[in-house]
């Protein structure tokens, strides 16, 4: 390519990154910008074709992060899942109106069309999804419950689910606070063959499928 489209479109992405990190301030959440923008791009331009799942939506940051990207490429709409009570680690007040406060967000950045609310637990909406015809996935984001146990559910629950080429990204990998995330992902990583390690965005854990489904015990 000509360096000075290259030049051009390496611009373009920083500036679409500053456009959309200052559009998603107003939005709380447990998300770094470029864990944000991660999720952004693999929407967008992510391998395969299928759903997008999300597992952990809170008030809708990265619920945002990935719609956007999803309405850029006019590609699926993101099935946020979320039981809207909140986790262990927050306080009440963190807790308070969280669908109320995530509906909202999703609509003042008019991404409604981009978005499945999901009220439910993991384990719920799993079991709907099997009875909804089992639609295969393509991009799964774990973020829900963080301990060992509860991230290890998510994971069986929903990778099964997974096309050839899906993507899997865990969120608070190495982060203080949250060990069990780190173990489950290194464990999954050293026992299974079927999952490749792609990258680390700040604490956004991403691995892709390089050999069929996988289950751990
Ligand atoms: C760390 S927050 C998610 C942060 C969010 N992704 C963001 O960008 O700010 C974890 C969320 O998972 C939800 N959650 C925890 N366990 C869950 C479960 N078993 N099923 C569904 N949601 C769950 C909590 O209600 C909480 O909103």
């Amino acid at each position: 390519m000509n360096p000075m489209q290259t030049i051009y479109n390496h611009a373009k992405t920083v500036s679409i990154f500053q456009q959309l990190c200052s559009r998603f301030n107003s939005v709380q959440g447990f998300l770094s910008q470029l864990e944000g923008f991660a999720l952004y791009l693999l929407a967008t331009m992510g391998p395969g074709q299928g759903e997008v799942v999300e597992i952990g939506s809170y008030k809708g940051l990265s619920t945002c992060w990935i719609a956007e990207g999803l309405k850029a490429s006019n590609r699926e709409q993101v099935t946020a899942v979320d039981h809207f009570e909140g986790s262990d680690e927050h306080s009440d007040e963190e807790k308070k109106d969280l669908l109320e406060i995530f509906l909202a967000n999703i609509s003042e950045q008019g991404l409604n069309d981009y978005v499945i609310p999901t009220k439910m637990s993991s384990e719920n909406a799993v079991q709907k999804w099997h009875e909804n015809g089992a639609k295969p996935i393509r991009l799964l984001f774990i973020d829900g419950d963080h301990s060992y146990e509860g991230v290890k559910k998510d994971f069986n629950l929903w990778s099964e689910l997974l096309i050839e080429s899906g993507i899997v990204c865990f969120h608070d990998y190495q982060s203080k606070g949250y060990p069990g995330v780190t173990r489950f992902v290194d464990e999954l990583l050293v026992h299974s063959s079927r999952y490749g390690d792609v990258m680390n965005a700040n604490a956004l854990k991403v691995i892709q499928i390089i050999n069929g489904n996988h289950h751990v015990d």
